[in-house]
């Protein structure tokens, strides 16, 4: 590594990059959960150290928008893409400047109307509950969501709806939403909703949509008032990292994590909870699925030659489970589209960090940083340095673990995750 710029960047990659003692809560970071985020503290750590106030940083995966808002707050233009859509809402909710004291008057006049009509309007919501949903929507709702969980969900929405500023709105529907995806499940009747498969449980104490919603708008109206209220520069699309509509050489610093191999974290299994409430029907939404980088269905998905050690993997997983080994190299046929973006977008001389975690199929370790390292290679990137980070598995949600994989080695491995340095060469030394 010869110049200034690869010198900073190999030694911020050899930092702790663990931070376990530093808070994840800080301005807007906790409007809402979503799995597997990043702590704040690494994307901040990269920005302050490889770009200047005004440039350019992308993140062409942002879930809940780490990165988007560290950029903003480092007086950065931040841009992103995503394409689940609760990841983008949350993103843009999290990133948008609102006047705290708008929305909270805007909060709670809605508070005291959602009540009103749970016991004015009782019949009238529950008409229009009857025909809100397709019939196969209903049921998805009807099997997840109590009667009167149901009626309390949407006197507050219809609340949100008629809401005429976008931001207040937006900040509205994350609180919404963040009462129903939590760990527990939230209002809905299921158990571990952003963890692992939910599983319903009828006897769940009621816990009421108002009450938990009144909550969490409070402690969102904390967390917005520590937003600084200039603002922000940020560009936000619905798109696949495989295929950025951004000119070439216009990016300074790519800071993101893509998906895990083997859908080990399945984005749309929570989060079509909130989001049959906020318009989309649940047909839809299984197609979304399909479409995440990392997805098992493997119907019109194009494969891209593979560098050695990859094809290995592939290969080992294949022997064991053909199905399995499909999967996984549709996910690294993506990430070599999705690493090839990335070198065309990022500025000769700069560098994208990616972090990423290993799956175990059929006991065996993905080698995801090995492999994405080795793809990256091939697409032209140098590899600066991979850092590696120890996850505090009881403050980020991840992956289930598997009970026979519990104390093993690769069980060890998954409590990692990998920090890679790609470096564009060129551009002034
Ligand atoms: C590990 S999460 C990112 C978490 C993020 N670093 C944070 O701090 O919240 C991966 C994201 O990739 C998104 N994703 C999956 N396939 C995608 C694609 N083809 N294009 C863009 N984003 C995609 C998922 O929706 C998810 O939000």
């Amino acid at each position: 590594m010869s110049n200034t710029y690869q010198s900073k960047l190999v030694s911020l990659l050899s930092s702790d990059l663990d931070f376990h003692s530093s808070s994840s809560r800080e301005f807007t970071h906790d409007l809402h959960a979503f799995p597997a985020k990043f702590p704040p503290q690494l994307p901040r750590k990269f920005i302050d150290g490889l770009t200047q106030p005004g440039d350019v940083v992308l993140d062409p995966m942002v879930g809940s928008g780490t990165t988007l808002l560290e950029a903003v707050l480092a007086g950065r233009c931040a841009v992103g893409f995503d394409i689940d859509p609760l990841a983008l809402r949350l993103c843009n909710a999290k990133t948008t400047s609102v006047s705290p004291l708008q929305a909270a008057q805007a909060g709670l006049m809605m508070l005291r109307k959602a009540k009103s009509a749970v016991y004015e309007q009782n019949e009238g919501l529950q008409a229009e509950l009857a025909r809100r949903f397709d019939a196969k929507t209903q049921e998805f709702v009807d099997y997840w969501f109590a009667p009167e969980a149901q009626i309390e969900l949407l006197a507050l929405l219809k609340q949100i709806e008629v809401l005429q500023e976008d931001g207040v709105r937006s900040f509205l529907e994350l609180a919404f939403s963040s009462v129903i995806i939590t760990k527990s499940g939230g209002v809905s009747l299921a158990l571990d909703l952003a963890h692992t498969r939910p599983h319903r449980a009828k006897d769940k104490p009621y816990r009421s949509p108002i009450k938990e919603f009144e909550k969490r708008l409070k402690q969102n109206l904390t967390s917005l008032a520590a937003l600084p209220a200039a603002r922000p520069l940020v560009v936000l699309g619905c798109g696949d990292a495989q295929s950025l509509p951004l000119k070439s050489g216009s990016v300074d610093l790519v800071v993101t994590s893509p998906p895990y191999p083997a859908n080990a974290i399945d984005y749309m299994r929570a989060h079509k909870f909130s989001l049959v409430w906020m318009g989309y029907p649940i047909d839809i939404l299984s197609q979304y699925r399909k479409r995440y980088i990392g997805s098992e269905a493997l119907d019109g998905t194009k494969t891209e030659e593979l560098p050695s050690t990859t094809a290995g993997v592939i290969q080992a997983i294949a022997a064991r489970d053909r199905g399995k080994g499909a999967g996984l190299r549709r996910y690294y046929s993506e990430m070599a589209r999705v690493l090839g973006e990335m070198i065309r977008v990022i500025r000769p001389g700069r560098a994208a960090i990616v972090v990423v975690g290993s799956s175990v199929i059929r006991g065996i370790d993905t080698r995801t940083y090995d492999c994405l390292a080795e793809i990256g290679q091939q697409v032209g990137f140098e590899i600066a340095h991979i850092g590696v980070r120890n996850l505090d598995r009881d403050r980020r949600m991840m992956p289930a673990r598997r009970g026979h994989e519990r104390n093993s080695q690769i069980e060890n491995r998954m409590h990692r995750e990998y920090v890679i340095g790609f470096y564009k060469p060129g551009g002034p030394q």
